[in-house]
């Protein structure tokens, strides 16, 4: 099997990586333009491992994405490469548009373009998968509904419309040119190797520094927590089981408050690194509540129950037990993310065309 990963040297990417090296019948090749998210430290221990190769490329360079494509000769494109944090998308949407909307375009012309010059045998195991989030489906404000696989789109942020545009095009190259294609949408995810500007690591990593941990209005937002390692399960599950055109949502059954959720890691802080930074008495007094995100989505809920009943897969991890595993991943591993804040994670391999 030879997969290649947009992506993989991101969060989720990553996790897919690191599982897949352990299939010895399996090459991994990842393609990564290396943006102040992508880090080459989350797949060392992968390409130490497995057959894990490495392709520093920018989706928006056409060429580049064919020249690397036709080299790999996937039977499966794993593509998760995006701009993925919704802040970013508030300040900055335009790079947004170009990776997300575009980049994905361009994938999706060159995928075309190898799927019509291959075998009529490697056409049948041919698959392209599409990963998305559950935020094109916008909110859930003030009900109990669960977002399904025909939910109708209504994203809020640029984050989520570009995604939303990705998963159309997506949809209709399925539908115009022929190409196999599969469309994932998880809930958030949280585990090991997240960039700490995200919610969970960004509040363990303050707290350890004696820092506040900035909480959005009042913290009333509800997010589906989904752990890391098992999305990564299912996206190869999909990608390697589902039929051309399905769609799945996958998400945790782990609705909670966002205020909860850093309580819960003050709480798991108090037992596994009970010794505080100067003039902390307990972590919980740290939170603060800062004026909340424009357009922040109230609610987000997830109904997967299409890919346990069709695929069987089921999250093995609760909320409890992966928050404790991450909260524990990063007191053992300071030098992964003291590298990410100090930007060292970066020298010497700047993304495409930085400087
Ligand atoms: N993080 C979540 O909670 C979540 C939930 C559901 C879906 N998703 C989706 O999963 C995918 C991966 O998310 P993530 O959290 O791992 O993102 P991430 O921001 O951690 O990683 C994105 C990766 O894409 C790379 N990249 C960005 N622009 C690129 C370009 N133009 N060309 C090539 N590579 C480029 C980056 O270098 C980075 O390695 C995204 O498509 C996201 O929309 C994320």
């Amino acid at each position: 099997m030879r997969v290649m990963i947009t992506g993989g040297a991101g969060f989720i990417g990553s996790a897919v990586v690191r599982e897949l090296s352990k299939n010895a019948d399996c090459k991994v090749s990842v393609f990564d333009a290396l943006t102040y998210a992508g880090n080459l430290d989350s797949i060392g221990e992968a390409q130490k491992i497995g057959d894990v190769a490495f392709f520093h490329s920018d989706l928006l360079n056409v060429d580049e994405v064919r020249q690397c494509l036709f080299s790999i000769k996937p039977n499966i494109v794993m593509h998760l490469a995006a701009e993925s944090h919704v802040d970013r998308s508030i300040d900055g949407p335009k790079q947004f548009l170009e990776t997300n909307v575009v980049g994905t375009f361009n994938i999706l012309q060159v995928a075309v373009e190898f799927y019509n010059s291959i075998s009529v045998d490697d056409r049948e195991r041919f698959r392209f998968h599409h990963i998305s989030t559950d935020e094109v489906y916008g909110d859930l404000e003030g009900t109990d509904e669960l977002f399904t696989e025909e939910t109708p789109y209504a994203p809020s942020s640029p984050y989520s419309a570009t995604k939303a545009a990705s998963d159309h095009l997506v949809r209709a190259w399925g539908r115009t040119y022929g190409l196999p294609v599969i469309i994932t949408n998880c809930s958030n995810n949280y585990g090991p190797y997240h960039f700490p500007e995200k919610l969970i690591p960004h509040m363990i990593l303050n707290a350890l520094a004696g820092k506040p941990l900035p909480v959005y209005g009042d913290g009333s937002q509800i997010r589906d927590w989904l752990y890391v390692e098992d999305h990564a399960r299912a996206l190869i599950q999909v990608a390697t089981e589902a039929k051309p055109g399905s769609t799945y949502n996958i998400g945790g059954h782990n609705e909670i408050k966002n205020i909860d959720v850093v309580r819960n890691i003050c709480e798991l802080l108090e037992e596994l690194a009970p010794e505080k930074p100067a003039g902390v008495n307990r972590y919980e007094d740290l939170i603060t509540f800062v004026k909340d995100r424009p357009g922040h989505d109230t609610r987000y809920a997830i109904d997967a129950s299409k890919i346990k009943r069709e695929l069987g897969w089921e999250p093995q991890e609760t909320f409890e037990s992966g928050l404790r595993k991450t909260v524990q991943w990063y007191l053992d591993n300071r030098t992964w993310w003291e590298r990410v804040l100090s930007g060292e994670y970066r020298l010497g391999r700047l993304g495409v065309g930085e400087k």
